[in-house]
């Protein structure tokens, strides 16, 4: 029989836990993760299956992960501290009233983790522990004949709904909504990556009472053909007009109000024009989408939830919760400090509020996901403490996340901005892709144009997406053209040009030795800068469940950065095609499992890695 060794367990994006089982046998060690069919065999990461070794051995010496929280090792920052380090010992000794070195022994004393050397005590009572040659060659061997590089499926099982990009009807993307999208796009990649269900849903704006407005100030001031030539621009213009009169003019505004509530009963003339403003700016986000490589499984908007907002009062009269103030119905919500949240107004219009109510017990109804992921600017949070506060008092138990991040800055001059924010994307991209055409002609003039154009393509969206997605989404960022395009540095042409020219040291290789099949020859670890090649290899999969569990795309760039920057100093330091049989085949798998793992991270984050530069 399977002796049990130990339990093991962290966190997954939802903030669940799962509960791992290690089982050893003589001569492997298994893992099985508990799921909703029962426990079921499932593949970790290096990282996790150290902590789980850990786990157990603290539990045979005495120390539970029930009694003191998670036990696990983290990637050591200094390699002279060995691969992975174990802090644990001091962190509980402490509580034990016992020396954490004593503590550490103890440990040590418990033998050694499968595929490492046998475990060191270092300093106060750090574990240290270092992966064996024999233990990497084998974990390294295992990524490459796996064509999800040995990223174990932890969404399996899972459904997740991610609300994102959501630009509003009649205006122009404004630069949160680009984000939104990008990060979003991003997450919705990496989910699905990771074994979810995604159900990525553009939640557009198309029922505010910007339409009252809207409508008043078309039928007043629309001057035909500029509506011809840019439909989104012309509506904005007409949008603002009307909204200046009706500042000056109370008149105005009950006209736009009455205006507002014959389309939303039903008036068939107001109701015509809705949808032709819908159906143009629907047109316009299409367009960015395609540009973007972006696509949605829905794109509801706010509307498709308009027959259900009475609804959600009615709940909400039933839970109790739901009280008259100054003629409008709120939900008090002082207790969690978040202020009163308005689901009807004096004037008896729902609002935004009320709509994503609806939405979210829509989503549950429909969907049944274990979470839903909101991307929107740090404007939002109070909105969203809100809902989900509201949500709660519902009875609702998924969880539900709301993943902000801040406005980028925009340095003056760097694009054409209208009005603070709001930029002209496609005319961003079409600089981006200028600029990088210019980059590729001086790097490969010999290429046909053609070629040069699509190449131009993939680097200038990607530097745009990567200046991004490389940024910890709630830190300021100012966006520069000559950081996003740096070849050198942390950036998309950077990343892809290490692609390219590791492809290109591939063709030279089948060019030198056209009869050879590396994959006859084992991978071997033995220089040092093999070594850390490879570790940064292994540990891509946990820097996608990182990014997963912190919704952070930038953990991805840093991996794929730190990779490329490692590869980079192995293939200075060692010789290749010059190094002996074997050796030099072992040396190209690395190069090649080093290439698929970076156009992987890069399409994870929406950005191509073509196999030319
Ligand atoms: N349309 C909104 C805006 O532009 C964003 C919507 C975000 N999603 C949501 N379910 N509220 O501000």
């Amino acid at each position: 029989m399977f002796p049990f060794v130990g339990r093991y367990r962290w966190a997954l994006p939802d903030d669940h836990f799962f509960d791992y089982v290690l089982i050893r046998t003589l001569h492997e060690t298994k893992c099985f993760a508990k799921m909703k069919s029962g426990f079921e065999e499932c593949e970790m990461t290096i990282e996790q299956r150290l902590s789980a070794w850990m786990a157990a051995a603290f539990a045979r010496a005495g120390v539970t992960e029930a009694a003191h929280g998670s036990i696990g090792v983290r990637r050591s920052q200094n390699e002279a501290f060995g691969d992975y380090q174990c802090e644990a010992a001091l962190k509980v000794a402490r509580a034990l009233g016992q020396p954490p070195r004593v503590l550490a022994a103890a440990v040590q004393a418990q033998g050694t983790p499968p595929g490492c050397e046998p475990l060191a005590v270092a300093g106060p009572g750090f574990l240290n522990l270092r992966l064996s040659t024999a233990g990497l060659e084998e974990a390294l061997e295992a990524q490459a004949a796996d064509e999800r590089l040995g990223t174990p499926p932890a969404g399996a099982g899972r459904t997740v709904v991610l609300d994102y990009s959501s630009p509003n009807v009649a205006k122009p993307m404004h630069i949160g909504h680009i984000r939104s999208t990008v990060i979003g796009n991003a997450l919705d990649r990496l989910f699905r990556f990771l074994g979810y269900r995604v159900i990525a849903d553009n939640h557009v704006g198309d029922w505010g009472t910007q339409f009252g407005l809207l409508i008043l100030g078309y039928r007043q001031f629309l001057e035909p053909a500029a509506l011809q030539a840019d439909p989104i621009a012309e509506l904005e213009r007409l949008y603002r007009l009307s909204y200046e009169r009706s500042r000056a003019e109370p008149e105005w505004l009950a006209a736009a109000r009455a205006e507002l509530v014959k389309l939303q009963a039903g008036d068939a003339d107001n109701l015509a024009l809705w949808r032709q403003f819908v159906a143009w700016s629907r047109a316009e986000f299409q367009r960015v989408y395609e540009r973007l490589d972006v696509h949605f499984d829905l794109e509801r908007g706010e509307s498709y939830y308009n027959d259900k907002l009475p609804g959600v009062l009615e709940r909400l009269a039933a839970a109790g919760v739901l009280e008259a103030s100054e003629g409008a119905q709120i939900v008090r919500l002082e207790a969690e400090q978040l202020g009163v949240c308005i689901v009807r107004k004096s004037d008896g219009g729902y609002n935004y509020a009320t709509t994503d109510l609806a939405t979210v017990l829509n989503r549950i109804d429909e969907f049944n996901p274990t979470e839903i992921v909101y991307v929107t600017d740090e404007r939002q949070q109070l909105h969203f403490n809100q809902i989900f506060a509201v949500a709660r008092r519902l009875g609702v138990a998924t969880t539900l996340r709301h993943v902000w991040f801040g406005l980028m800055r925009l340095p003056e001059g760097t694009f054409s901005t209208r009005e603070g924010n709001v930029i002209k994307l496609e005319r961003l991209l079409d600089e981006a892709e200028s600029r990088a055409l210019a980059l590729v002609q001086a790097g490969s003039p010999e290429l046909p144009a053609e070629t040069q154009a699509a190449i131009a393509r993939a680097v200038g969206l990607g530097a745009v997406k990567y200046a991004d997605l490389s940024q910890n989404p709630q830190s300021l960022v100012t966006f520069t053209w000559e950081k996003a395009l740096a070849l050198e540095g942390n950036s998309a042409p950077y990343l892809q040009y290490a692609h390219a020219r590791i492809r290109a040291v591939q063709d030279k290789y089948r060019e030198r030795f056209p009869h050879e099949d590396p994959a006859r020859f084992p991978l071997c670890v033995r220089e040092p800068a093999e070594r850390r090649l490879a570790l940064r290899l292994l540990q891509f999969p946990d820097a996608l469940l990182a990014a997963a569990a912190q919704t952070r795309p930038n953990l991805i760039a840093d991996a794929l950065y730190d990779l490329a920057q490692t590869y980079s100093s192995f293939y200075q330091t060692l010789p290749f095609l010059k190094a002996p049989a074997g050796i030099r085949e072992s040396r190209l798998r690395l190069c090649d499992l080093t290439a698929r793992v970076l156009k992987q991270g890069l399409n994870l984050l929406g950005i191509a890695a073509p196999d030319r530069i």
